[in-house]
C-alpha cells in the first residue's frame, strides 16, 4: 500500500447529545470508531492508519483499536484541523497519498477508501467523495426572506476520505490553520484543483441523534 488514512476522532459529539465523544459511542454494540478503522483497514491501498483521539482517551483507544487493526494513536486537537495536523505529523516522508477522513463517517466502505487513493495515483492532487444535492436550496437574506434560488445542478454535498498528494496536504497545512470545514478547503486555498469522485450514501456522517437510527438501519442492509 502507498497510502496513509488519518482519521480525526477527537471531537466531543455534541450535536449527537450527552453520552461522551462521538467517536466511541456505540452502534450495534461497537463503538463507531472500531466501525470506521475496520472498514479502512480493509483496503488493500492502506499501508498507514492514523487515529486522533481525544487526548484522555489515547491509551483507551489504543486497547480497543488493538484486535481491529494495526494504527498509531496521537492526541487530537481543539478544532478538527488540529486534530487532523496532529495525524498527519507522524506520516513518513515516503507514504506517496493521504487520505483523511471522519470517525463519524463510521460506514464509509473500503470501496470508497480505495476510489478516492486511486484517483489520486492517476495524477489528481486532491480528490473528494460527492453526491448530488437532493433539496432545492435557496439564499436567504435578513427576516429569513428568499433572495433566490441556486442552481442545484452546480452544487455537490462533499464527504471522506478525502485524498491528497502528501506534498500537497503537508504544504496547506504548513501554510496555516485558517478555519476550514474540510481539508479541500485548505488546498483550494493554496490554488491546488480539487476533482470530485462519487461518494457513497454509506458514507453519512453521523451528526444528530437520527443519523444514528439511520446508521443502525443501514448496517442490517449492507
Ligand atoms: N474531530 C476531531 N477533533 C476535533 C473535532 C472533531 O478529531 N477537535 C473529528 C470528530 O471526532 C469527527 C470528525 O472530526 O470524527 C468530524 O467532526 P464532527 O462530525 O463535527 O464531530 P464532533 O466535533 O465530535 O461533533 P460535534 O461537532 O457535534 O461536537
Ligand atoms: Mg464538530
Amino acid at each position: 500500500g502507498d497510502v496513509a488514512v488519518l482519521v480525526p476522532a477527537a471531537g466531543a459529539g455534541l450535536r449527537l447529545g450527552p453520552g461522551g465523544p462521538k467517536a466511541l459511542r456505540l452502534l450495534s454494540g461497537e463503538p463507531l470508531l472500531v466501525h470506521a478503522v475496520r472498514r479502512v483497514a480493509a483496503a488493500p491501498s492502506v499501508r498507514l492508519i492514523v487515529v486522533a483521539a481525544p487526548a484522555a482517551e489515547v491509551e483507551a483507544v489504543r486497547a480497543l483499536l488493538a484486535p481491529v487493526a494495526p494504527v498509531t494513536v496521537v492526541a487530537g486537537g481543539a478544532e478538527r484541523q488540529h486534530s487532523v495536523a496532529a495525524a498527519l505529523a507522524i506520516v513518513p516522508a515516503d507514504v506517496g497519498i493521504v487520505l483523511v477522513h471522519d470517525a463519524a463517517r463510521a460506514l464509509t466502505p473500503p470501496e470508497l477508501v480505495e476510489s478516492v487513493a486511486a484517483a489520486v495515483r492517476a495524477g489528481h492532487p486532491a480528490v473528494i467523495p460527492a453526491l448530488p444535492v437532493v433539496d432545492t436550496i435557496k439564499e436567504v437574506g435578513p427576516a429569513e426572506v428568499v433572495l433566490g434560488t441556486v442552481d442545484r445542478s452546480l452544487l455537490r454535498s462533499v464527504q471522506t476520505p478525502q485524498g491528497f498528494r502528501h506534498d500537497v496536504l503537508a504544504a496547506a497545512h504548513a501554510a496555516g490553520l485558517e478555519a476550514h470545514t474540510d481539508d479541500a478547503g485548505m488546498v483550494e486555498k493554496a490554488g491546488v484543483p480539487v476533482t470530485c469522485v462519487p461518494g457513497s450514501e454509506l458514507a453519512l456522517k453521523i451528526t444528530r441523534p437520527l443519523d444514528l437510527v439511520i446508521a443502525e438501519a443501514l448496517l442490517h442492509v449492507t
